[in-house]
């Protein structure tokens, strides 16, 4: 798998990829969980940025970016299929997510990171605080990251 190859694609709510992103989602972040979805997950998301990761036709990555407020938006729903973890896909997405972040103007983005997942996100530069919580069963922590916004994007 060459980086080069991947595909970062915003998807438009309600149409048929964000019906494929869903299911995605559910296969990766859900099921292994042995979770439905939740009112909470699915509500507002007319109003969120949606993104799946594509390689060659397939749906191997995603996130979706929730805005807070004109300055701050918070990361969520961040996966990458199992074969493909550990390539780095995972950092390409959130590097893509902080291009789509800073374009926009915003200059902090939240994360509810899973504890096991802390490493990930403190080697993309996020930093955790506060206690831990439980989220969708599993421990978890709010961590953020300040965008630098001095530059021209
Ligand atoms: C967490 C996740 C998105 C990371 O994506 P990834 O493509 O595997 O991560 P990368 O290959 O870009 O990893 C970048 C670095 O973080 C480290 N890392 C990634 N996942 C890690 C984990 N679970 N624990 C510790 N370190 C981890 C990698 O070892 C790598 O370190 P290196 O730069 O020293 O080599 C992916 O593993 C995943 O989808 N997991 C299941 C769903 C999930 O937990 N989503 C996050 C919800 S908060």
């Amino acid at each position: 798998m060459i980086l080069a190859d991947l595909k970062f694609i915003q998807v438009e709510f309600g149409s048929l990829p964000y019906k494929n992103l869903i299911s995605f989602r559910y296969s990766n972040l859900r099921a292994p969980l042995n979770l439905e979805w939740s009112k909470a997950d699915l509500e507002d998301e007319d109003k969120q940025f949606h993104f799946a990761v594509y390689l060659n036709n397939e749906i191997i990555g995603c996130c979706v970016l929730k805005k807070i407020n004109d300055s701050k938006i918070r990361l969520r729903q961040m996966a990458v299929i199992g074969k493909y973890r550990g390539m780095k896909v995972g950092t390409y997405i959130i590097k893509k997510a902080e291009d789509f972040c800073q374009k926009l103007g915003i200059i902090e983005i939240e994360i509810t990171a899973r504890y096991y997942a802390l490493q990930f996100y403190k080697k993309n530069g996020y930093t955790s605080y506060g206690d831990i919580f439980i989220d969708v069963t599993l421990e978890s922590v709010k961590m953020k990251k300040l965008l630098n916004n001095n530059t021209n994007v």
